[in-house]
């Protein structure tokens, strides 16, 4: 718990709805004023925004850009030279082509311009047709829409109400006209949204079909920046590495990687787009005062705080099981603090760590019987997490790897520390 407290101020908040999370920070620390540069919390219709790298937001107006989604305008040619105006820009989604992938084209008038770490590739600016044959010019706004999200990996290219629908290995274009969706002036494929913005606006829309669902238009300045007067609440504070303390940290059926700490979660495994904190009672409504150890088995989430268990569904909107919480002793038959909780891949069995032992629990077994109780070479762990890669118990700012989990039953030695990174959590080096 003590975690996330000092340090500095990103105030991320969160809002909630479908999935679009706020952030807002300090109003003591609330934009330096520069007379002359653009404020987005004026309500400003965005040119072109797109994710780096990695992971950072920027947003276009005009010769200006916002990094992230606080602090104040720079001169967009700071960032990127050779850029000033730009009409659409996005980030490429393309593992089979190096080359391209996580590269970001931006559009301007007939051109199309490619970078990488922020430098301008050999040949650019050329001709949108080149790259992209069949898309038009004068764009309004471009997205990248990756298979598994999409049939197969696209590109969305804007203008009007007309969608252009660039398949990527093809190399060929569909037309699609969504009259239903605002003219959109910028679209951003952030977390597993699509946003198009309009105005100061913005509508979250499906990739393929383009139907909206839920309660659109949302104010930009409430969800993708930092504006004094649109807060909605929620502080998370951004740690140092040597600071960091996880509570428990799990890894689902579907892959999805979540970490826990104080009041906040965060998925590591789309840190592409950055890492983002959002309160736990955003995705586990029950679960208010934090969690000791979680653990997935099953297409189930259990969740532990004190002598209380609660078993979620896997799966968006995460549903607590009917009966829970139940205690500790009902559901895994033991009793006293978790520390950590961890199932390894395709495994039956939860390995407990209390303090200095690791009990192992059969999870096919009604009711739960204790199946082994071993001592650990480590003590007072915070978390644990088994892969197909082993098992990583994290204690304070530090990690101890093991190659499996039957080395580390069988290890009476304690093996190297390794330091959480900021490429791991996001935490401040
Ligand atoms: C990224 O660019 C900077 C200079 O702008 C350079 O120092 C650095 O080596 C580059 N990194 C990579 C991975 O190319
Ligand atoms: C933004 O959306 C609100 C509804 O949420 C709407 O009343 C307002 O007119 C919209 N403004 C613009 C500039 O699109
Ligand atoms: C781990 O971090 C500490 C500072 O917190 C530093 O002194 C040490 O060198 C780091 N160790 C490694 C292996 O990077």
């Amino acid at each position: 718990m003590e975690l996330f407290t000092k340090t500095l101020f990103l105030c991320l908040a969160l809002a909630l709805a479908n999935g679009a999370p706020t952030h807002h920070h300090d109003s003591a620390e609330a934009g330096v004023a520069h007379a002359a540069l653009p404020d987005r919390c004026d309500g400003i219709e965005f040119d072109a925004v797109t994710l780096d790298e990695n992971g950072v937001t920027f947003f276009f107006k005009g010769d200006h850009m916002w990094r992230g989604f606080r602090g104040p305008a720079h001169l967009s040619s700071e960032s990127f030279h050779h850029i000033s105006h730009v009409d659409a820009a996005f980030r490429m989604h393309n593992t089979e082509h190096p080359e391209d992938h996580d590269h970001i084209y931006f559009f301007v008038d007939d051109k199309v311009f490619k970078y990488y770490n922020h430098t301008l590739e050999d040949g650019y600016p050329k001709p949108i047709h080149e790259d992209f044959p069949g898309v038009p010019t004068h764009l309004d706004a471009a997205v990248e829409c990756a298979e598994g999200e999409c049939n197969t990996d696209l590109v969305l290219f804007f203008k009007g109400h007309d969608v252009h629908v660039f398949d990527v290995k093809a190399k060929t274009v569909k037309t699609k006209t969504w009259s239903h969706l605002p003219a959109c002036t910028s679209v951003l494929h952030w977390l597993e949204g699509y946003y198009c913005f309009h105005g100061h606006n913005f509508t979250r829309f499906n990739p393929m079909t383009g139907v909206v669902t839920g309660a659109y238009p949302k104010d930009a300045r409430k969800y993708f920046m930092s504006c004094p007067n649109f807060n909605h609440g929620g502080h998370y504070e951004v740690p140092k590495c040597s600071e960091v303390k996880l509570d428990a940290i799990t890894t689902d059926d579907e892959g999805k990687t979540y970490l826990f700490a104080g009041h906040i979660y965060m998925r590591l495994d789309t840190h592409r787009d950055g890492f983002h904190a959002f309160p736990i009672t955003r995705a586990w409504e029950q679960v208010t005062h934090g969690v000791d150890a979680v653990f997935s088995y099953s297409d189930k989430t259990y969740m532990i705080k004190d002598d209380q268990v609660y078993i979620y569904k896997a799966g968006v909107p995460h549903t607590l099981i009917e009966g829970y919480p139940k205690t500790l002793k009902e559901e895994l038959g033991i009793e006293g603090h978790v520390d950590a909780a961890f199932v390894c891949p395709n495994h039956h069995t939860v390995h407990i760590v209390q303090k200095h032992k690791m009990l192992d629990v059969d999870l096919t077994a009604t009711p739960r019987v204790v199946t082994q109780d071993l001592p650990l070479p480590l003590f007072d762990i915070d978390a644990g997490l088994c892969g197909p890669q082993g098992v990583q118990l994290f204690k304070g700012s530090h990690y101890y790897h093991y190659d499996s989990i039957i080395l580390l039953a069988g290890s009476r030695i304690v093996p190297e520390a390794h330091n959480i990174t900021s490429k791991m959590m996001g935490c401040q080096e």
